[in-house]
């Protein structure tokens, strides 16, 4: 077993090259699986835990969970041919021998916005018996700053005095931005920040993840500031989305178009476009932004309130977009009881097939409240069951008989859409576009009803 925190920089080199270092990746989703087989395909043995046994299964037989990450197929394949990766469910085999423990663990909240840290308190409960002294525990998961140092630090060492974090074990941290959907290309072009307890364990991460990653790697002081970027990154892009969305709201009002304020804002060299749409969903944003109050409330809960005014912005955008299509029905003079509502796009964002916290959920909910028999097509999600409904196979058929479509999601497959083609199809031809990508005087020239989320009335 190699002791890497006793070992000097060069040693690591020869340990990487030899192909001696072991990895173990704890949480093989959406981010541990992909980083992962990163760390393998870059000549590693790496092993991937997971308490779900299906998953783990169907990795060892060669079945590639993620179809929409380009790229990981094939990496994938090649690293289960030259078994430089496998999958497990049992930690306690894995975790002694490995010189490297990454943490991909979920970090969602409750119903009531609460973080939940429960798998990585768990895992590192684990951990506390399982790990051999020199090894290294890095955390990839979003946790709040303060959790590494504050929690889990103490919840690896136990009260036994056999583990200590910095003399005989590693811990850091190199917060996962990658974005769903374009992995593998982040992971070859965004910066990592790595921060650690001391400055050995940060300098030998960083060493691995150049050897693996070739990308710059930002030295951070401490894990608490390198968790800071990564929620500061993510709580920008949902306060700048929350700021739209309302603009979207007043321009509609008073027949300013969103799009083309948007478009002329972005020519100047300070500002950074966002765009509305029906609600920020996934697995990140709406997170870290409770993540961010979270930290904030230890201090003062009056801190970061315009956190709190986003938040409550963008948690209203679905009603906004069911008043849109209460507009179309006042305008065709159709009752919106007993219609049928036919949803395009249930991801939470484009070209990913992922529902996570997706603003069509809601949406759903409160047409199902008007009593709207409400369909789905989404290219990601044929023929399943998608919140209590069958989702449609196809478009055409789908199309028939609908009363109004809502884009909610701006799949690459929607952006093509033809107005003339759904007026042709539709019962009844109301279309709430609420992601910007249909031509709303295209769609009046087609006779459709046309709401548009910040296009005003035409
Ligand atoms: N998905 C994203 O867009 C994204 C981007 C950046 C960062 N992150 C962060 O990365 C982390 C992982 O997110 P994800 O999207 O990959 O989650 P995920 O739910 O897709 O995957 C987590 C995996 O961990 C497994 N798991 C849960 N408890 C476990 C346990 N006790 N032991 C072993 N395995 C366990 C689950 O079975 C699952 O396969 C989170 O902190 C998230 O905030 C996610």
């Amino acid at each position: 077993m190699n002791k890497i925190i006793e070992m000097d920089l060069s040693e690591i080199s020869n340990l990487i090259q030899s192909g001696k270092l072991k990895v173990c990746v704890i949480g093989i989703g959406r981010i541990g699986l992909p980083t992962a087989l990163s760390f393998a395909n870059s000549g590693l043995h790496t092993v991937g835990v997971d308490i779900n046994p299906t998953l783990v299964s169907n990795i060892n037989s060669g079945i590639f969970p993620l179809k929409d990450e380009p790229g990981y197929d094939t990496i994938f394949e090649n690293v289960l041919k030259e078994k430089k990766f496998s999958a497990t469910t049992k930690i306690d085999d894995i975790v002694p021998s490995s010189d490297i423990i990454l943490l991909s663990l979920p970090t969602p909240m409750d119903q009531n916005n609460i973080p939940i840290y429960s798998a990585i308190k768990s895992v590192g409960k684990q951990l506390h018996d399982l790990l051999t002294f020199g090894s290294i525990v890095i955390v990839e998961s979003t946790v709040e700053p303060g959790f590494v140092e504050d929690e889990l630090i103490s919840i690896i060492q136990g009260s036994d005095g056999r583990l200590e974090a910095g003399k005989n074990f590693g811990i850091g941290v190199c917060p996962e931005t990658a974005n769903p959907g374009q992995i593998l290309n982040d992971f070859e072009r965004l910066p990592r920040l790595v921060g650690a307890t001391d400055d050995k364990t940060a300098k030998i991460i960083t060493k691995i993840y150049k050897h693996v990653f070739t990308v710059d790697l930002i030295p951070m002081p401490n894990c608490k500031t390198a968790n800071a970027v990564k929620l500061t990154t993510n709580v920008f892009r949902d306060i700048n989305i929350a700021f739209v969305n309302e603009l979207a709201i007043l321009f509609e009002k008073i027949g300013i178009d969103v799009m083309t304020v948007l478009e002329a804002a972005k020519t100047k060299y300070n500002f950074q476009v966002h765009y509305p749409g029906a609600g920020v969903g996934g697995p990140c944003l709406p997170v870290n932004s409770y993540q961010m109050l979270n930290l904030a409330k230890k201090i003062d809960s009056n801190l970061l309130s315009i956190v709190k005014a986003g938040r409550i912005v963008n948690e209203s955008m679905p009603q906004h977009v069911i008043n849109l299509l209460n507009e179309g029905f006042s305008e065709s003079g159709k009752n919106i009881v007993n219609s049928e509502i036919l949803i395009l796009g249930v991801s939470y964002k484009p070209d990913v097939k992922d529902i996570q916290l997706t603003p069509a959920e809601p949406i759903i909910e409160k047409l199902k409240m008007l009593k709207c028999k409400v369909k789905i097509y989404d290219p990601y999600f044929k023929s399943t069951d998608i919140f209590g409904i069958k989702t449609e196979n196809n478009l055409v058929d789908a199309l028939s008989n609908t009363d109004a479509v809502i884009i909610v999601t701006a799949h690459k497959e929607f952006h093509d859409i033809d107005p003339a083609f759904l007026k042709t199809r539709m019962k009844t031809p109301i279309l709430v576009d609420s992601r910007g990508i249909v031509n709303q005087h295209t769609a009046k020239i087609a006779g459709l009803i046309f709401r548009g989320l910040g296009r005003g009335k035409i």
